[in-house]
């Protein structure tokens, strides 16, 4: 017997935006999916016997690259940086829209950097980061944090961060410039690649209906 889908959806900011886009394609989940106090994970979908999952960006991206979600939102910062074999990303769906960017106080000059071999970086984005820096021959030593990146060239753990730029504001308020702008990012529609074989005409029909709901908005 088939299993009932999953969908990984990405708690916080990008939840608000993919809300509106469930409704076009059709998905309704139970009404405590909306209920931001509820501790409940897993949430029944109105009408269907699919269900959607409500986990950390970075986790979308693990629960489908492994199968144990069947389809996802996730941002292509996440996707670029782990670059999983077993997902699919047919959609952007334009929506989550935002930079990943180096960041630094206004002492790290970054003239300074190309006469570097090495410097240290706070990020979540280890892999991206290497990559970014290794382009221009230096070595990046990232020094992994989970949120508050801003704080760790103030606190002197590193003089740079990597991390996700929208607004602006929260750079700002600590006194970090943006210096330069590693990639643009949106959330795409992930799909496990088994799955979309093995599922195909039910994911793609979803697929058609969530083409159309990215591109009516
Ligand atoms: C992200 C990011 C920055 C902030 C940038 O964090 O890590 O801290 O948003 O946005 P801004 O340019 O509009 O100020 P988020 O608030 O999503 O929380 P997180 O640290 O839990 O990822």
């Amino acid at each position: 017997m088939t299993q009932p889908l999953v969908i990984a959806l990405p708690k916080g900011r990008i939840l608000e935006e993919v809300t509106p886009l469930l409704a076009q394609v059709g998905i309704v989940p139970e009404d405590a999916f909306f209920d931001k106090e509820a501790r409940q994970l897993q949430f029944a979908c109105k009408g269907s016997d699919a269900s959607i999952i409500r986990v950390r960006s970075f986790d979308v991206a693990t629960f489908v690259a492994f199968g144990a979600a069947h389809i996802g939102v996730a941002g292509s910062d996440v996707l670029d940086e782990f670059n999983y074999p077993d997902i699919y990303a047919p959609i952007d769906l334009d929506i989550g829209k935002c930079r990943l960017s180096l960041a630094s106080t206004q002492v790290a000059d970054l003239d300074s950097l190309s006469s570097a071999s090495h410097v240290r970086v706070a990020t979540k984005y280890p892999s991206s980061t290497q990559r970014f820096f290794a382009q221009r021959g230096i070595q990046a030593e990232c020094i992994k944090l989970s949120g508050a990146m801003e704080l760790a060239p103030k606190l002197g753990l590193t003089p740079y961060i990597v991390d996700l730029v929208s607004s602006g504001k929260t750079l700002k308020e600590n006194n970090l410039i943006e210096r330069e702008v590693i990639s643009q990012v949106s959330s795409r529609l992930i799909v496990h690649r088994t799955a979309f074989k093995t599922r195909h005409p039910e994911i793609d029909a979803l697929l058609t209906r969530f083409r159309q709901a990215a591109h009516a908005a």
